[in-house]
């Protein structure tokens, strides 16, 4: 096989890729690569509550709308991220606002974003990062304001405004068997229970190397969720490597391993349908300016394939 999309389709798998909106109109090289590696992308940060709608009834669809259709011209399925998220949230989602007021502005947001788009995304992570970290209901102004049922209130509007779209909860720090996926098990096996329509689980994934679950719990913990009837995806993939002892050879040999072991845990699941990595190049990942300089991904700052691409094609 020649590129990641060929050893994924081979394997009925999707492989994406997290695309920023500056890459994809600036960037040939990025745009080389992700029409030519992947089958499978997310708008890294153009579909989010806050750029869509800035203000209420205030829509900038213009940078989205590029983005779909870009994705469309390159053959690309789409995943809409994020409808439903506590984070890059407009202003205008505060405290202040009553029950009955947010409900109605999310329910707006899901709907019209749905609607545009419906024919054209395949797939939606509805609800975003709504746990915590310490396992309990994420203390957003979501769940303040609306409790626990802003999560299935927002798959039931999203289901009622586009029948075909996979629907998604998506978090992250729930890859292996720990207490916080096993809160977010309990909690989509309630939605399932209570016919909520949910179509799958995103394990998000932003891993370190050091700290990666092993294959066997990777697996054990993805079944789990599958065998609820769930699909279930990597949704984020990145591998942190600066907290090894710093040796740029050796880590990055360790960090294939890793992005080796997620594509093959995803293989064993017949349910897990795709892996997404969150960015192409180390030099535009969003870890340095968020957890320090790092080399997480795939491709290094010159947009050369690393052993982790290797890693991810051997794995499929
Ligand atoms: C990140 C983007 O990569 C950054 O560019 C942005 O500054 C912050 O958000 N979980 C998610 C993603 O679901 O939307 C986040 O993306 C990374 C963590």
């Amino acid at each position: 096989v020649e590129t990641l999309a060929d050893a994924a389709e081979q394997s009925r798998r999707l492989v994406g890729v997290a695309a920023g909106y500056g890459l994809v109109t600036n960037d040939e090289q990025f745009v080389d690569i992700v029409t030519g590696e992947f089958n499978y992308m997310t708008p890294e940060n153009s579909g989010k509550w806050g750029p869509l709608q800035p203000a209420p009834g205030v829509w900038n669809f213009d940078t989205h709308d590029q983005m779909v259709e870009f994705a469309g011209q390159s053959e690309l399925a789409y995943k809409g991220h994020a409808l439903v998220w506590h984070s890059q949230a407009p202003g205008f989602v505060t405290d202040d606002l009553s029950a009955d007021e947010l409900q109605s502005l999310i329910d707006d947001h899901i709907t019209t974003v749905m609607s545009r788009y419906s024919g054209e995304i395949r797939a939606y992570d509805v609800v975003n990062e709504a746990m915590g970290d310490d396992a309990e209901y994420r203390d957003s102004v979501l769940y303040r304001t609306l409790g626990a049922d802003f999560i299935a209130n927002a798959f039931r509007t999203a289901h009622s405004v586009d029948r075909r779209a996979v629907l998604f909860y998506n978090d992250y720090n729930i890859a292996g068997l720990n207490a916080k996926s096993d809160a977010v098990y309990e909690m989509v096996k309630g939605l399932v229970h209570n016919r909520v329509p949910i179509d799958g689980v995103g394990f998000q994934m932003h891993l370190t190397a050091a700290t990666a679950p092993s294959y066997d719990e990777l697996v054990a913990n993805l079944s789990r969720f599958a065998n609820l009837g769930l699909r279930v995806n990597i949704s984020e993939l990145d591998v942190r490597v600066a907290d090894l002892p710093w040796d740029y050879q050796t880590n990055i040999a360790i960090q294939r391993q890793v992005y080796h072991r997620v594509v093959s845990a995803c293989m064993a699941v017949r349910r897990c349908e795709a892996v997404t990595t969150w960015g192409v190049s180390d030099k535009n990942s969003w870890i340095n300016y968020t957890f320090g300089e790092d080399a997480a991904l795939a491709w290094d700052d010159d947009n050369q394939r690393k052993p982790a691409y290797y890693g991810m094609l051997d794995g499929f």
